[in-house]
């Protein structure tokens, strides 16, 4: 079992740019082990570091189907080289933001340089969802969330929503 929980919004440390990997280790192979479970019993698509308050440039992502085989990629100092296509829009959802869907315009495809978690250096080119996830976990690790797409008046409301959930759950009722 993983130590770790989810931190949501609007604790501040989601907002905190993350610093690149220097080598891949035991230590770093252990945290993208706990990415991918968290990820997993979240029923989560995809997962930052940071998202678990660690500020290193690490994702998770498995697009695959519920009930297929588990096909967990582990992204290390991912990088966007380039972007391709039309735009295409999926509802995101994020495990930082409870509750919440925002329809987002990304370009349909791009290409991502990375190191994998055998410490080699790959690219790929990313398409359609897994094209957004990855784009959407890229956001994370510069501190970017999906709210920042919807304009300040829409975002204040649902980080306000957001906010009184969280004290709401604490409260302890007999
Ligand atoms: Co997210």
């Amino acid at each position: 079992m993983s130590k770790y929980k989810i931190i949501t919004v609007p604790d501040k440390i989601l907002r905190r740019v993350s610093d690149p990997l220097e080598k891949v280790s035991h230590d770093e192979k252990k945290l993208a082990d706990d990415l991918i479970e968290i990820m997993y019993k979240n029923n989560g698509i995809g997962l930052a570091a940071i998202q678990i308050g660690i500020p290193k440039r690490m994702i998770v992502i498995d697009i695959g189907q519920k009930n297929k085989k588990k096909n967990p990629i582990c992204f290390i100092n991912p990088k966007i080289k380039k972007f391709e296509g039309k735009n295409s829009s999926y509802e995101e959802g994020c495990l930082s933001i409870p509750n919440t869907f925002i329809e987002i315009e990304r370009p349909e495809a791009c290409y991502v340089e990375y190191i994998d978690i055998e410490g080699t250096k790959k690219e790929i080119k990313c398409e359609g969802l897994l094209s957004t996830c990855i784009q959407h976990e890229i956001n994370h690790l510069d501190g970017k969330l999906i709210i920042d797409f919807v304009s300040k008046m829409k975002r204040d409301l649902i980080v306000k929503k957001l906010s009184k959930n969280k004290i709401n759950s604490d409260r302890i009722i007999v």
